[in-house]
Protein backbone atom coordinates (compact mmCIF):
# COMPACT_ATOMS: atom_id res chain seq x y z
CA UNK A 1 0.00 0.00 0.00
CA UNK A 2 1.29 3.61 -0.88
CA UNK A 3 1.81 5.93 2.22
CA UNK A 4 -0.54 7.92 0.41
CA UNK A 5 -3.22 5.16 0.35
CA UNK A 6 -2.35 4.10 3.87
CA UNK A 7 -2.66 7.71 5.18
CA UNK A 8 -6.01 8.25 3.72
CA UNK A 9 -7.38 5.16 4.93
CA UNK A 10 -5.47 5.65 8.60
CA UNK A 11 -7.80 9.21 8.40
CA UNK A 12 -11.14 7.24 7.24
CA UNK A 13 -10.99 4.91 10.47
CA UNK A 14 -9.89 6.98 13.01
CA UNK A 15 -12.85 9.78 11.59
CA UNK A 16 -15.74 6.98 11.78
CA UNK A 17 -14.43 4.44 14.28
CA UNK A 18 -11.81 6.85 16.40
CA UNK A 19 -8.95 3.98 15.58
CA UNK A 20 -5.51 4.35 15.21
CA UNK A 21 -4.03 2.47 12.90
CA UNK A 22 -0.39 2.63 13.79
CA UNK A 23 2.44 3.55 11.44
CA UNK A 24 1.09 1.05 9.25
CA UNK A 25 4.52 -0.92 8.37
CA UNK A 26 3.12 -4.09 9.62
CA UNK A 27 1.73 -7.05 7.33
CA UNK A 28 -1.71 -7.07 9.08
CA UNK A 29 -3.12 -4.28 7.71
CA UNK A 30 -3.47 -5.86 4.09
CA UNK A 31 -4.64 -9.08 5.54
CA UNK A 32 -7.15 -7.42 7.65
CA UNK A 33 -8.68 -5.74 4.15
CA UNK A 34 -8.64 -9.87 2.78
CA UNK A 35 -12.01 -10.15 3.89
CA UNK A 36 -13.35 -6.92 2.67
CA UNK A 37 -11.54 -7.27 -0.47
CA UNK A 38 -13.28 -10.94 -1.21
CA UNK A 39 -16.94 -9.69 0.08
CA UNK A 40 -16.68 -6.56 -2.38
CA UNK A 41 -14.80 -7.96 -5.07
CA UNK A 42 -11.56 -5.94 -5.15
CA UNK A 43 -8.26 -7.92 -6.10
CA UNK A 44 -6.11 -5.32 -4.71
CA UNK A 45 -5.77 -2.91 -1.72
CA UNK A 46 -5.46 -0.05 -4.22
CA UNK A 47 -8.47 -0.80 -5.63
CA UNK A 48 -10.44 -0.82 -2.91
CA UNK A 49 -9.07 2.47 -1.64
CA UNK A 50 -9.94 4.28 -4.88
CA UNK A 51 -13.54 3.20 -4.19
CA UNK A 52 -13.47 4.49 -0.72
CA UNK A 53 -11.88 7.71 -2.05
CA UNK A 54 -15.22 8.13 -4.15
CA UNK A 55 -17.11 8.41 -0.91
CA UNK A 56 -18.37 4.40 -1.30
CA UNK A 57 -20.23 4.48 2.36
CA UNK A 58 -21.11 1.03 2.66
CA UNK A 59 -17.42 -0.06 1.94
CA UNK A 60 -16.89 2.48 4.33
CA UNK A 61 -18.33 0.84 7.34
CA UNK A 62 -17.11 -2.88 5.96
CA UNK A 63 -13.19 -1.42 6.23
CA UNK A 64 -13.61 0.66 9.53
CA UNK A 65 -15.25 -2.97 11.10
CA UNK A 66 -12.39 -5.07 9.73
CA UNK A 67 -9.68 -2.71 11.68
CA UNK A 68 -11.51 -3.19 14.82
CA UNK A 69 -9.98 -6.04 17.01
CA UNK A 70 -12.81 -8.10 18.89
CA UNK A 71 -10.64 -10.87 21.04
CA UNK A 72 -13.28 -11.15 24.42
CA UNK A 73 -13.69 -13.91 26.53
CA UNK A 74 -16.45 -14.78 29.45
CA UNK A 75 -15.26 -13.29 32.95
CA UNK A 76 -12.38 -11.46 31.42
CA UNK A 77 -10.39 -10.17 33.91
CA UNK A 78 -11.79 -11.69 36.68
CA UNK A 79 -9.92 -9.68 39.88
CA UNK A 80 -12.35 -7.00 37.83
CA UNK A 81 -15.72 -9.04 37.98
CA UNK A 82 -14.92 -10.37 41.28
CA UNK A 83 -15.36 -6.49 42.54
CA UNK A 84 -18.12 -5.60 40.28
CA UNK A 85 -19.99 -8.85 41.92
CA UNK A 86 -18.61 -8.21 45.50
CA UNK A 87 -18.03 -4.64 45.90
CA UNK A 88 -19.62 -1.87 43.47
CA UNK A 89 -23.22 -4.13 42.03
CA UNK A 90 -23.83 -4.06 46.30
CA UNK A 91 -22.90 -0.60 46.45
CA UNK A 92 -25.09 0.54 43.67
CA UNK A 93 -28.13 -1.62 45.01
CA UNK A 94 -28.35 -0.08 48.40
CA UNK A 95 -27.65 3.09 46.52
CA UNK A 96 -31.05 2.37 44.19
CA UNK A 97 -32.83 0.91 46.85
CA UNK A 98 -35.83 3.39 46.67
CA UNK A 99 -36.42 3.50 42.83
CA UNK A 100 -35.01 -0.57 42.15
CA UNK A 101 -33.60 0.51 38.91
CA UNK A 102 -30.39 0.15 37.47
CA UNK A 103 -29.16 1.09 34.11
CA UNK A 104 -26.04 -0.65 32.62
CA UNK A 105 -24.19 -0.57 29.25
CA UNK A 106 -21.58 -2.58 27.94
CA UNK A 107 -20.39 -0.39 25.30
CA UNK A 108 -18.06 -2.43 22.85
CA UNK A 109 -19.69 -6.24 24.24
CA UNK A 110 -17.39 -7.59 21.00
CA UNK A 111 -18.98 -11.09 20.53
CA UNK A 112 -21.48 -10.81 23.94
CA UNK A 113 -19.13 -12.26 26.35
CA UNK A 114 -18.96 -9.54 28.63
CA UNK A 115 -22.74 -8.77 29.31
CA UNK A 116 -23.48 -12.52 29.63
CA UNK A 117 -20.78 -12.96 32.34
CA UNK A 118 -22.52 -9.45 33.61
CA UNK A 119 -26.00 -11.01 33.11
CA UNK A 120 -25.03 -14.36 34.92
CA UNK A 121 -23.61 -12.52 37.84
CA UNK A 122 -26.79 -10.31 38.22
CA UNK A 123 -28.70 -13.80 38.00
CA UNK A 124 -27.45 -14.82 41.08
CA UNK A 125 -28.46 -11.56 42.90
CA UNK A 126 -31.22 -11.04 45.06
CA UNK A 127 -33.20 -8.71 42.89
CA UNK A 128 -37.12 -9.64 42.68
CA UNK A 129 -39.16 -6.24 41.84
CA UNK A 130 -36.02 -4.83 40.76
CA UNK A 131 -35.96 -3.51 36.90
CA UNK A 132 -32.57 -4.10 35.57
CA UNK A 133 -31.93 -2.11 32.17
CA UNK A 134 -29.28 -4.16 30.56
CA UNK A 135 -27.73 -2.09 27.10
CA UNK A 136 -24.78 -3.82 25.13
CA UNK A 137 -23.60 -2.66 21.51
CA UNK A 138 -20.79 -2.73 19.31
CA UNK A 139 -19.56 -0.99 16.47
CA UNK A 140 -19.55 -4.44 14.17
CA UNK A 141 -22.76 -5.37 13.21
CA UNK A 142 -21.73 -9.50 13.23
CA UNK A 143 -20.55 -8.86 16.58
CA UNK A 144 -24.01 -7.71 17.81
CA UNK A 145 -25.73 -10.31 15.82
CA UNK A 146 -23.67 -13.09 17.51
CA UNK A 147 -23.64 -11.83 20.92
CA UNK A 148 -27.78 -11.36 20.59
CA UNK A 149 -27.73 -15.07 19.24
CA UNK A 150 -25.92 -16.23 22.36
CA UNK A 151 -24.43 -19.61 20.62
CA UNK A 152 -20.86 -20.20 21.62
CA UNK A 153 -18.51 -23.20 21.18
CA UNK A 154 -17.03 -25.41 23.69
CA UNK A 155 -13.66 -23.66 23.53
CA UNK A 156 -15.54 -20.12 23.67
CA UNK A 157 -17.35 -21.24 26.80
CA UNK A 158 -14.17 -23.02 28.62
CA UNK A 159 -12.75 -19.49 28.31
CA UNK A 160 -13.62 -18.10 31.73
CA UNK A 161 -16.38 -20.43 32.69
CA UNK A 162 -16.66 -23.30 35.24
CA UNK A 163 -18.95 -26.50 34.55
CA UNK A 164 -21.35 -25.11 36.97
CA UNK A 165 -21.87 -21.58 35.38
CA UNK A 166 -22.58 -23.66 31.77
CA UNK A 167 -24.82 -26.00 33.59
CA UNK A 168 -26.99 -23.24 34.67
CA UNK A 169 -26.98 -20.68 31.89
CA UNK A 170 -26.73 -22.36 28.78
CA UNK A 171 -28.59 -25.33 27.02
CA UNK A 172 -26.11 -28.24 24.92
CA UNK A 173 -26.39 -27.55 21.01
CA UNK A 174 -25.44 -30.51 18.57
CA UNK A 175 -22.38 -27.68 18.07
CA UNK A 176 -21.60 -25.94 21.39
CA UNK A 177 -23.85 -24.18 23.81
CA UNK A 178 -27.01 -21.57 23.86
CA UNK A 179 -27.18 -18.83 26.30
CA UNK A 180 -30.54 -19.85 28.56
CA UNK A 181 -33.86 -17.76 27.51
CA UNK A 182 -33.47 -16.67 31.17
CA UNK A 183 -30.72 -14.26 30.79
CA UNK A 184 -31.75 -13.65 26.83
CA UNK A 185 -34.34 -11.47 28.60
CA UNK A 186 -32.05 -9.43 30.36
CA UNK A 187 -30.62 -8.11 27.57
CA UNK A 188 -30.85 -5.59 24.76
CA UNK A 189 -28.63 -5.48 21.94
CA UNK A 190 -27.92 -2.69 19.00
CA UNK A 191 -25.32 -1.35 17.10
CA UNK A 192 -23.79 1.48 17.88
CA UNK A 193 -20.64 3.34 17.32
CA UNK A 194 -18.86 5.07 20.09
CA UNK A 195 -17.81 7.98 17.85
CA UNK A 196 -21.34 8.89 17.22
CA UNK A 197 -24.30 10.51 19.15
CA UNK A 198 -25.02 9.42 22.79
CA UNK A 199 -28.47 10.99 22.67
CA UNK A 200 -30.04 8.30 23.66
CA UNK A 201 -28.18 7.00 26.47
CA UNK A 202 -28.78 8.90 30.56
CA UNK A 203 -28.75 8.11 33.74
CA UNK A 204 -25.90 5.11 33.35
CA UNK A 205 -25.21 3.39 36.82
CA UNK A 206 -22.52 1.18 35.19
CA UNK A 207 -20.63 1.36 32.12
CA UNK A 208 -18.17 -0.78 30.50
CA UNK A 209 -16.22 0.35 28.24
CA UNK A 210 -13.31 -2.25 28.22
CA UNK A 211 -10.29 -3.24 25.84
CA UNK A 212 -11.63 -0.42 23.23
CA UNK A 213 -10.22 3.23 23.89
CA UNK A 214 -6.95 1.52 23.95
CA UNK A 215 -6.99 0.87 20.21
CA UNK A 216 -8.17 4.64 19.83
CA UNK A 217 -6.18 7.77 18.96
CA UNK A 218 -6.07 10.24 21.40
CA UNK A 219 -8.39 12.31 20.55
CA UNK A 220 -10.91 9.94 20.03
CA UNK A 221 -10.35 8.63 23.42
CA UNK A 222 -10.64 11.81 25.14
CA UNK A 223 -14.31 12.56 23.51
CA UNK A 224 -15.66 9.21 24.07
CA UNK A 225 -14.70 9.60 27.86
CA UNK A 226 -16.60 12.97 28.13
CA UNK A 227 -19.28 11.95 26.60
CA UNK A 228 -19.13 8.97 28.81
CA UNK A 229 -19.17 10.87 31.71
CA UNK A 230 -22.55 12.67 30.38
CA UNK A 231 -24.13 9.24 30.22
CA UNK A 232 -23.22 8.76 33.60
CA UNK A 233 -25.46 9.76 36.67
CA UNK A 234 -23.51 11.34 39.65
CA UNK A 235 -22.40 8.48 41.43
CA UNK A 236 -22.46 6.02 38.16
CA UNK A 237 -19.22 3.78 37.77
CA UNK A 238 -17.21 3.18 34.64
CA UNK A 239 -14.89 0.04 34.32
CA UNK A 240 -11.88 0.12 31.81
CA UNK A 241 -9.64 -2.23 30.43
CA UNK A 242 -7.08 -3.35 32.58
CA UNK A 243 -4.28 -1.36 30.16
CA UNK A 244 -6.45 1.72 29.69
CA UNK A 245 -6.73 4.72 32.01
CA UNK A 246 -8.36 8.09 32.30
CA UNK A 247 -5.58 9.87 31.42
CA UNK A 248 -6.18 13.34 30.16
CA UNK A 249 -9.97 13.11 31.74
CA UNK A 250 -8.49 13.10 35.18
CA UNK A 251 -11.19 16.16 36.37
CA UNK A 252 -13.70 13.97 35.01
CA UNK A 253 -13.45 11.01 36.88
CA UNK A 254 -11.55 9.67 39.62
CA UNK A 255 -9.95 5.82 40.48
CA UNK A 256 -11.22 3.88 43.35
CA UNK A 257 -8.57 2.68 45.30
CA UNK A 258 -7.27 -0.84 44.42
CA UNK A 259 -6.46 -0.20 40.97
CA UNK A 260 -8.69 -2.24 39.10
CA UNK A 261 -9.60 -0.03 36.28
CA UNK A 262 -13.29 0.91 38.30
CA UNK A 263 -13.78 5.12 37.62
CA UNK A 264 -16.36 6.76 39.47
CA UNK A 265 -16.77 10.55 38.80
CA UNK A 266 -14.82 13.07 39.89
CA UNK A 267 -16.22 15.45 42.58
CA UNK A 268 -15.55 18.37 40.01
CA UNK A 269 -17.62 16.75 37.84
CA UNK A 270 -20.56 15.97 39.90
CA UNK A 271 -20.40 20.03 41.08
CA UNK A 272 -20.53 20.75 37.53
CA UNK A 273 -23.39 18.54 36.79
CA UNK A 274 -25.41 20.17 40.29
CA UNK A 275 -24.72 23.30 39.16
CA UNK A 276 -26.14 22.59 35.44
CA UNK A 277 -29.56 20.96 37.38
C1 LIG B 1 -11.13 -6.13 22.14
S1 LIG B 1 -12.87 -6.08 21.97
C2 LIG B 1 -13.34 -5.88 23.68
C3 LIG B 1 -14.58 -6.67 24.03
C4 LIG B 1 -14.97 -6.62 25.50
N1 LIG B 1 -15.33 -5.28 25.91
C5 LIG B 1 -13.86 -7.15 26.35
O1 LIG B 1 -13.20 -6.37 27.06
O2 LIG B 1 -13.61 -8.36 26.31
C6 LIG B 1 -13.09 -4.43 21.33
C7 LIG B 1 -14.47 -4.20 20.73
O3 LIG B 1 -14.63 -2.81 20.50
C8 LIG B 1 -15.40 -2.65 19.34
N2 LIG B 1 -15.20 -1.31 18.79
C9 LIG B 1 -14.12 -0.80 18.16
N3 LIG B 1 -14.35 0.47 17.79
C10 LIG B 1 -15.60 0.78 18.20
C11 LIG B 1 -16.40 1.94 18.09
N4 LIG B 1 -15.97 3.04 17.48
N5 LIG B 1 -17.65 1.89 18.62
C12 LIG B 1 -18.11 0.77 19.24
N6 LIG B 1 -17.39 -0.35 19.37
C13 LIG B 1 -16.14 -0.36 18.85
C14 LIG B 1 -14.87 -3.73 18.42
O4 LIG B 1 -15.78 -4.03 17.38
C15 LIG B 1 -14.65 -4.89 19.39
O5 LIG B 1 -15.75 -5.75 19.42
Amino acid sequence: MTPDDFHFLARLVRRRGGLALGDGKGAGLEQRLMPVMRRFGFRESAALIGELRLGNDTLAAAVTEAMTVNETSFFRDPPQFARLRDEMLPRLLTARGQERHLRIWSAACAAGQEVWSLAMMLDAMPLHGWTIDLVASDICGDAVARAAAGHYSQYEVMRGLSEEDVARHFVPQESGFLISDRLKRMVRFRKFNLMDSYGWLDGLDLVLCRNVLMHFDRAARLSVLERLADTMSPDGLLVLGDTETVQGCADLYQELPGGTGIYMKARAQITRLNAAI
